[in-house]
């Protein structure tokens, strides 16, 4: 499978969101990241699920939803019946294992698929017993809570590791990575076996977006 773009519209104009959405599927986008963020599980707030509803019926691409809110089984539903395909939570936001599995499967329940993330100082270890049971896992390259930051060095060493334990366990999970891409932090994640790229600020904005879908997506 060559490398899927997720432009993130948390760097999009939200007055215009209609036209950077339309000008992310011109540019060859292959999903659109939604992030939503609680101000608690981070300082930031951001937009929930009537936004979603608004914007999934007006765009072709995969709905790929980035929840940044702890005890995130509460919203499962809602983001669900509000479009979303993927949904993704974090590990670091529930108590305990029985959470996470209860989220796994709420989601699972409500027809998404699951994605589990974790922070850059969450060791990797702590996410390898789920990767059996979601179909996603995504790697933060920035403490989640704002666009615009430079990217982790420590992120394609810690997507490799994970790569090899799916070859190990034979799963096919997709590894998905958010946070400062650019081209030449999308190589170094490429190289360390990424499926999907998020890219906020690298790509809103920015009159070549086309090019740099383009880039992104192309194997190296
Ligand atoms: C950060 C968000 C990211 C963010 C990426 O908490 O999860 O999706 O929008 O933005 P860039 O690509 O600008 O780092
Ligand atoms: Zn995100």
């Amino acid at each position: 499978m060559s490398t899927l773009v997720s432009p993130s519209i948390l760097s999009a104009n939200f007055a215009h969101l209609d036209r950077d959405i339309e000008e992310a599927v011109q540019a060859g986008a292959d999903w659109l990241h939604f992030d939503v963020m609680d101000g608690v599980f981070v300082n930031n707030l951001s937009y929930g699920a009537p936004v979603l509803k608004c914007i999934s019926r007006i765009h072709p691409l995969v709905n790929d939803v980035h929840l940044m809110i702890i005890h995130p089984i509460r919203y499962i539903k809602d983001f669900a019946k509000a479009g979303a395909n993927y949904i993704t939570f974090h590990l670091e936001a529930c108590d305990d294992p029985q959470e996470i599995m209860d989220t796994i499967e709420e989601i699972h329940k409500n027809n998404c698929k699951a994605g589990i993330s974790i922070k850059p100082k969450t060791p990797v270890e702590k996410v390898l017993p789920f990767l059996g049971k979601v179909e996603l896992v995504l790697v933060m390259s920035v403490e989640p809570g704002f666009g615009g930051q430079s990217f982790d060095e420590n992120a394609p060493s810690r997507i490799a590791q994970i790569k090899d334990h799916l070859s190990k366990s034979k799963l096919d999970t997709l590894i998905e990575v958010d946070g400062g891409v650019n081209n030449d932090t999308g190589i170094l994640c490429k190289k360390a076996g990424v499926d999907i790229l998020v890219a906020g600020s690298y790509l809103f904005g920015k009159e070549d977006m086309a090019d740099r879908v383009k880039h992104l997506k192309e194997d190296e």
